[in-house]
């Protein structure tokens, strides 16, 4: 039983979190928005915007274990005719992959985001080599809708991406 909590960010997360970011292993993963190598400075920065961040746009999450931060999960809503969408994101420091963290955080933050505003569609689009990310997708309740041909380049690599989406009416 994977044991966690969602909690807001805290300025003293930054140590913990850059410790855990700063990994090739996470960052292979992610837009290059998230920094390699990843410095404590790198997450002092992330957790102002966090703070700052406007709580009706943005739902940015720590996964705290044990009283430290150890990961991130967010929804940020989409604008404009996407205003009813939401754009999932998340990762895991190492040492904790597959424990079931993920999937109970996703189902978890996907429950809180359907309760507090009136999106309908809750989407997410890792590479389609990210096969634990996929599998995270399908276990907390998400339908695989497309792959985007070559729509990622990630260093030298090239490479297509998946849209998965969660409706309202499929949340459990
Ligand atoms: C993806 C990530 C969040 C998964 O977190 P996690 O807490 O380990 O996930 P869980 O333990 O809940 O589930 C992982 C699932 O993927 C499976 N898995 C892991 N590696 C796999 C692989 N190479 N191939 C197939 N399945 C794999 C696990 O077996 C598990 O499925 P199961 O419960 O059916 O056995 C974590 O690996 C991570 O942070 N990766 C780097 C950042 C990232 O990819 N973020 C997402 C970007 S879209």
């Amino acid at each position: 039983m994977s044991q966690f909590q969602l909690r807001l960010w805290r300025e003293s997360d930054a140590a913990a979190i850059s410790r855990y970011a700063n990994d090739w292993e996470v960052a292979r993963w992610l837009r290059d928005v998230f920094p390699h190598p990843y410095t404590q400075a790198d997450a002092a920065g992330f957790i102002q915007m966090c703070l700052t961040a406007d709580p009706a746009a943005d739902l940015l999450l720590a996964i705290d274990r044990a009283g430290a931060a150890v990961g991130s999960v967010s929804l940020s809503r989409g604008q404009d005719v996407y205003r009813r969408s939401a754009e999932l994101g998340y990762w895991l420091g190492r040492s904790f992959w597959g424990q079931g963290i993920m999937s109970a955080a996703v189902g978890e933050i996907c429950r809180r985001g359907f309760a507090q505003w009136d999106i309908l569609r809750i989407y997410a689009g890792p590479f389609a080599n990210n096969a634990a990310s996929r599998r995270v997708l399908e276990k907390a309740g998400f339908t695989l809708e497309g792959v985007l041909r070559q729509s990622v380049t990630k260093g030298e690599d090239i490479l297509d991406s998946c849209v998965y989406s969660l409706l309202r009416e499929e949340i459990s």
